[in-house]
């Protein structure tokens, strides 16, 4: 199994109280073109992606990756949240070598606090399985659902700087900020 750091990921399917949160399955791949396809999910995160060209690039069973999880509400994809530990050279320095949290929900599981749930649940699992270290979060400032989302979960800001031609926010969580 593939490994996020020291620990072994995933930790198996964690259940919250309306969710679960699990591997890919060969059923949620109609989900997974939605979601990459969805032009209001791509308003704030590099616009969508054409549908031909998602449909070419999935698997016909989307496979998992480490820290990945499908949010399934009553049998149903609804969303992807992911724990990732950046590159050393990525864009933003001080996310570089860090895990950062990741959140796309399709927009009918929208307003419904799914996303608080499903990101409070991972970030709880990480704070027992590498005690004491920080997540961080990149958001563009415009995206409000997503900003109000990260102030929810306990990140706070850390630096604003301007990249893709928007105002970009830096947070970090640290597990005392748990919500759960
Ligand atoms: C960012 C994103 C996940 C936020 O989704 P969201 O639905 O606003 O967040 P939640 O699921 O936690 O729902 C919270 C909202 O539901 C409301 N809500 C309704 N019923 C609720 C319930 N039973 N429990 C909790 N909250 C509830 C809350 O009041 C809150 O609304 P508010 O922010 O206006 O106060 C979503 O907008 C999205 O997927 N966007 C596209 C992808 C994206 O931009 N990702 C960011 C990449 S960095």
């Amino acid at each position: 199994m593939a490994e996020l750091g020291r620990v072994t990921w995933p930790p198996g399917p964690i259940a919250t109280d309306r969710l679960l949160l699990r591997l890919p399955e060969a059923r949620d791949r109609a989900a997974f073109v939605e979601l990459y396809t969805s032009p209001d999910v791509g308003t704030y995160t590099g616009g969508a992606r054409p549908r031909e060209a998602v449909e070419r690039a999935l698997p016909d069973a989307p496979r998992g990756r480490p820290g990945h999880f499908v949010i399934d509400l009553d049998g149903a994809m609804v969303g992807i949240v992911q724990l990732e530990r950046r590159d050393v050279d990525y864009e933003v320095s001080q996310a570089a070598g860090r895990v950062d949290l990741g959140y796309l929900l399709l927009p009918q599981a929208w307003r419904r606090g799914y996303a608080t749930e499903a990101c409070g649940a991972v970030l709880n699992w990480f704070a027992g399985a590498l005690p004491g270290e920080a997540v961080v979060l990149t958001t563009q400032a415009a995206n409000v659902p997503s900003m109000r989302l990260a102030a929810r979960l306990g990140f706070v800001e850390v630096e604003r700087f301007e990249a893709y031609g928007a105002e970009q926010w830096f947070g970090t969580w640290t597990p005392a900020a748990t919500t759960s």
